[in-house]
């Protein structure tokens, strides 16, 4: 059985004492869900304080971005053994990455790689855009992004992986995905690319989570779907009801 996980992406939200005063209000609402493992993906400069505030709790923590490199000249950026005392999970090939700032599918690749051999969990983010949902590519869109990521990985490291699948075009939007499309294209799409690649029992063990303007009032609608196994929460991720949408998801 795959346990529900929700994580919050903040994005580029809340300076560290607005961080930590947030975190203060909703762990003890969360630390009290058995059933959903959750986690908050503060920016780089909150996550010391963000973990501290956070330790003795279920609640996890990661980051939003990471660099595959060890160290370097890499003007701006994080190494995985930076996030290691504060992380246990990060977000890798969020579309807003993926369009603004170039992070292609074989950096991805990459990352997802540098991120494992640190003990890290991967969030690995695909989607399509509206363009591409138009013209009737989102399962070949899709699949070729599961495949570019998942690339040379084994089954075992596979597993130890989780995917957000996010139409790009409900991300911000408040046009969240329908949700037995959008559980269908995880279940079809993303497990199926993924049953390709490395068998189905892998694929059955792999958490795959819905993302794009979820909120407390539709979770339990993608939770409904067999192959949702939660959610990747952008804007409803800043507001003290996070704890009511992680507790709508058991
Ligand atoms: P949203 O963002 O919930 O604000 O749509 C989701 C995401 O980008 O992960």
């Amino acid at each position: 059985m795959r346990k529900p996980f929700i994580a919050g992406n903040w994005k580029m939200n809340k300076t560290v004492d607005e961080a930590v005063a947030f975190v203060r209000q909703i762990r003890h609402g969360l630390n009290e869900i058995e059933r959903v493992d959750s986690a908050v993906c503060p920016p780089f400069v909150a996550l010391p304080a963000v973990a501290d505030a956070l330790r003795g709790t279920r609640i996890g923590v990661g980051a939003q971005t990471m660099h595959y490199a060890e160290s370097g000249a890499y003007t701006g950026e994080c190494a995985p053994a930076m996030l290691v005392p504060y992380c246990q999970y990060v977000i890798l090939g969020h579309s807003e990455r993926r369009a603004y700032y170039n992070e292609t599918d074989e950096a991805v690749n990459r990352k997802i790689k540098a991120a494992l051999a640190h003990g890290l969990t991967p969030i690995v983010c695909v989607g399509e855009s509206l363009a591409q949902n138009e013209a009737g590519e989102t399962h070949s869109f899709v699949s070729g992004q599961v495949r570019a990521a998942f690339a040379d990985l084994s089954a075992a490291q596979a597993t130890l992986c989780v995917v957000a699948y996010e139409p790009i075009w409900a991300i911000g939007t408040g046009k969240s995905a329908n949700p037995t499309s959008a559980g269908n294209i995880i279940g079809l799409t993303v497990r199926g690319t993924l049953a390709d690649l490395f068998g189905e029992d892998t694929a059955q063990q792999i958490r795959i989570q819905y993302g794009g303007s979820v909120s407390p009032e539709n979770i339990a609608d993608y939770m409904q779907h067999p192959d949702i196994d939660g959610a990747l929460v952008g804007g409803a991720s800043l507001k003290p009801s996070f704890v009511d949408l992680v507790r709508a998801a058991q």
